[in-house]
């Protein structure tokens, strides 16, 4: 029986997080900032990561011993399902997280087809694909799954038609797994808001943007690295284990006005 999944949690509130050392977690978008972020964070607490990512592997980067690098794209099921047939070979995955993500701003009256169905593929299609793929094994062994949604998803945002439409997918998405694949795995989300990212670095370099967007969140902050994996640590652990089907809003207060 796996450590993860449908377990009530220790009551060991100092470290609520034990049972994920020595845990297999994989993430996709694992070399994205927040992707990256995950996979250092979870290594460091002594999990066994995967790191899934489209981009080439960084020779120049530090190689951490619990960090697998592969090279994988969401939207290409047969090179997931040869991860998992590696992953398959060891004693298998207690945690999926949904990291990888793609944005292309556009209003709806403005997106062609092109950048809709892109879009799609990676941010809902992807997520689906991952799950199927990398989920199914938990559902006799246990386990979570954590996919990283956005505020964009719950409240309309400027620009963010395609990416908002395909993350409140991905919330429903949650929401009906979590009832399938009860009771051996918890499947959850999170909604930040804006966070410095690879993703974001056009609209972080643009100092009205960052004023305007700290403004209008009741918190006056953007969203940290540190943030999402604190609460991604929280989700794929037993420290959350009655929680499922659940969008985690970690956006500062703003969906609330
Ligand atoms: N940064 C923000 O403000 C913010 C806010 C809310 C949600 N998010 C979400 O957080 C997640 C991480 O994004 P980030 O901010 O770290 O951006 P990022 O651009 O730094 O990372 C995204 C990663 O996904 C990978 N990726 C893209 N398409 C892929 C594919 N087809 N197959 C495999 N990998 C692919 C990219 O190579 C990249 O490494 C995404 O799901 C994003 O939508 C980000």
């Amino acid at each position: 029986m796996a450590k993860l999944g449908n377990f009530p949690p220790s009551g060991d509130y100092a470290f609520p997080y034990r049972d994920l050392v020595n845990a297999q977690v994989l993430v996709t978008g694992g070399r994205g900032t927040l992707g990256n972020a995950l996979c250092q964070g979870f290594a460091s607490l002594g999990a066994r990561v995967w790191s899934l990512d489209m981009s080439a592997i960084n020779s120049n980067d530090p190689v951490n011993p619990l960090i697998q690098q592969r090279v994988a794209d969401v939207r290409q099921r047969n090179t997931l399902v040869q991860v998992q047939e590696e992953i398959a070979q060891t004693e298998g995955l207690d945690v999926l997280i949904n990291a990888h993500g793609l944005q292309l701003r556009s209003d709806f009256a403005d997106c062609d087809e092109e950048t809709w169905m892109t879009l799609t593929d990676v941010n809902l299609n992807g997520v689906y694909r991952c799950c199927q793929v990398f989920g199914e094994p938990m559902r006799s062994r246990g386990g979570a799954i954590v996919s990283i949604g956005s505020v964009n998803g719950v409240v309309v945002s400027g620009k963010g038609t395609p990416y908002g439409v395909q993350k409140a997918a991905v919330s429903h998405m949650t929401k009906i797994m979590a009832v399938e694949w009860a009771p051996l795995v918890r499947v959850n989300a999170i909604a930040p808001t804006a966070i410095p990212s690879g993703m974001t670095k056009d609209l972080f370099a643009n100092q009205d943007y960052v004023r305007n967007k700290t403004e209008s969140i009741p918190l006056k902050r953007t969203g940290t690295e540190e943030d999402i994996v604190h609460a991604v640590m929280f989700l794929a652990s037993s420290a959350s284990g009655l929680v499922t089907g659940h969008t985690l809003m970690m956006d500062g207060g703003l969906s609330l006005i």
